[in-house]
């Protein structure tokens, strides 16, 4: 259990979550809830004990909560546990074959592959395309009139902006409401798991897979439109400056093979779509909680105003470390990735429970890093738990980027793109809310709010 670091002064903030389910929820309802809101299928148990089984369609669901077990799955027996098949279903007509979706020796080529391009040396490459966006959203926020201002679709067009400019070195002006729209579209219906999902074996296309796979055709042509422009205006004279120029000159080190175009616009796809949403939910939960939160704001101004260069030089963002800190608890409260799902691929024994293949092995971040055995207060919004000064954290208790070989490979990027985005915003804005009913989360594919409230912004 992790001891108070509350400073005195500080008043304890409980930030709006969901009341646990009831004990006996039935198959139809957890179902219907699946696909609506998935934090809503846990009772009191799943944030007090170490395991709960549950029977699902024949199958065992094996919630995990005890540290050794998350290791045992995520972390030394990779290959016992793969993706499972509604996460395909769904996933792979936006990510194709690539590093999310891919699985044994295609996984490993892929991943070797890619790392280089994940490195913080990589990622320092693509900090100006990061501030670049970012100033541009301040600016236009500090010159509009409007008093009030919904800010969470500002930040969710922001990071799909940094994504695309990190990815392509292109302003998003001409395809993000393309990307946008298609992303929307498929995340409002064929994105959510569906009963025949569960249970249809994956090689029978249900009608839902027809539909994805319809739509997979309009995402291929969007991608191979955007990579198509990027490659004209194309010039290698000053060496790398995106994701794209480090993705094709990507070299698996052993077998010395590239990407084909094919397999380089599913990475390019499962980037965008893998970071794009995460990251910004992070950003809204963030200001969502800061808004509440004034002495945490100040704190996070002074930092960035003491630290942050106005442009040019590189900002030293390991020197923005209550900003880090308090993004690492907005994201213990509400990870942006609330549950890690894996299917058992052969016979094995976790944690006392005997997992046939098939049975489902769920480590939800949600329920981790609010179980009542491993946090104090653990409600509580406490940014000083994640300070260079406190205990260290368990990195199988909290894992809002996973953990193991499949561990976020853009986790890095993330960081640093929501940490300077927090720090700027901050610096120039106080936040304030405008509205008052609480904002709760919703889990489908990510922890969305359920609701953008209003904002008011007012200049430093
Ligand atoms: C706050 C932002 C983010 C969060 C919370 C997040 C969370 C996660 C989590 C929990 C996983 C592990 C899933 C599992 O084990 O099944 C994962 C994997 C992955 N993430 Fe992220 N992610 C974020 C941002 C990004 C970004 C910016 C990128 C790329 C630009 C990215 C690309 C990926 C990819 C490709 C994988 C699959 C890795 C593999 O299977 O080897 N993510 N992410």
């Amino acid at each position: 259990m992790q001891t108070s670091v509350v400073p005195e002064s500080i008043r304890t903030f409980i930030p709006p979550h969901p009341d646990p389910a009831p004990e006996n929820l039935s198959r139809r309802q957890l179902a219907s809830l699946m696909r609506t809101n998935n934090i809503r299928v846990w009772s009191q148990r799943a944030y007090e004990e170490e395991v709960v089984v549950r029977r699902f369609f024949g199958r065992s669901s094996v919630l995990f909560n005890a540290p050794e077990a998350i290791r045992h799955v995520l972390g030394d027996h990779p290959e016992s546990y793969g993706r499972t098949r509604a996460t395909l279903r769904i996933l792979k007509p936006r990510l194709g074959e690539g590093l999310f979706t891919s699985e044994g020796p295609a996984w490993r080529h892929q991943r070797r592959t890619l790392a280089p391009a994940f490195t913080p040396r990589s990622v320092e490459l693509l900090i100006p395309h990061i501030r670049s966006a970012t100033a541009e959203m301040i600016g236009s926020l500090a010159a509009a009139e409007k008093k009030r201002v919904d800010l969470f679709p500002i930040i969710q067009r922001l990071a799909l902006e940094i994504a695309g400019r990190t990815m392509f070195s292109l302003e998003m002006g001409r395809h993000g409401s393309a990307l946008r729209d298609q992303i929307m579209r498929y995340g409002q219906r064929l994105g959510r798991p569906h009963l025949l999902d569960f249970v249809v074996p994956i090689g029978l296309p249900t009608p839902y897979d027809w539909a994805r796979a319809w739509f997979r055709r309009g995402w291929i042509r969007l991608i191979d439109q955007i990579m198509a422009e990027r490659l004209k205006a194309k010039t290698h004279a000053n060496g790398p400056r995106d994701l794209l120029d480090l993705l094709m000159a990507a070299r698996d080190p052993e077998s010395g093979e590239g990407y084909s175009p094919s397999q380089l616009r599913d990475q390019i796809a499962t980037m965008i779509l893998a970071g794009h949403e995460t990251t910004a939910v992070a950003l809204c939960w963030s200001v969502y909680l800061m808004a509440h939160l004034p002495e945490v704001q100040e704190r996070i101004a002074h930092e960035a105003a003491a630290m942050l260069p106005d442009s040019g030089a590189e900002p030293p963002l390991s020197k923005l470390t209550y900003t880090r800190a308090a993004l690492d608890e907005v994201m213990r409260l509400y990870p942006p990735a609330y549950v890690i799902v894996r299917a058992a691929r052969q016979p094995d024994e976790v944690a006392g429970v005997a997992m046939k293949p098939g049975d489902l092995a769920i480590i939800s971040p949600w329920l981790l890093h609010r179980h009542r055995k491993r946090w104090h207060e653990p409600d509580a919004f406490i940014p000083e738990r994640f300070l260079p000064s406190a205990p260290a954290v368990d990195s199988f208790a909290y894992l809002p980027f996973g953990v193991g070989p499949r561990v976020c490979i853009g986790a890095h990027f993330a960081l640093t793109e929501a940490t300077l985005v927090l720090a700027e915003l901050i610096r120039s804005f106080r936040i304030e809310l405008v509205t008052s009913r609480p904002v709760l989360p919703i889990a489908v594919v990510t922890t969305q709010p359920d609701h953008a409230p209003l904002f008011h912004l007012r200049p430093r």
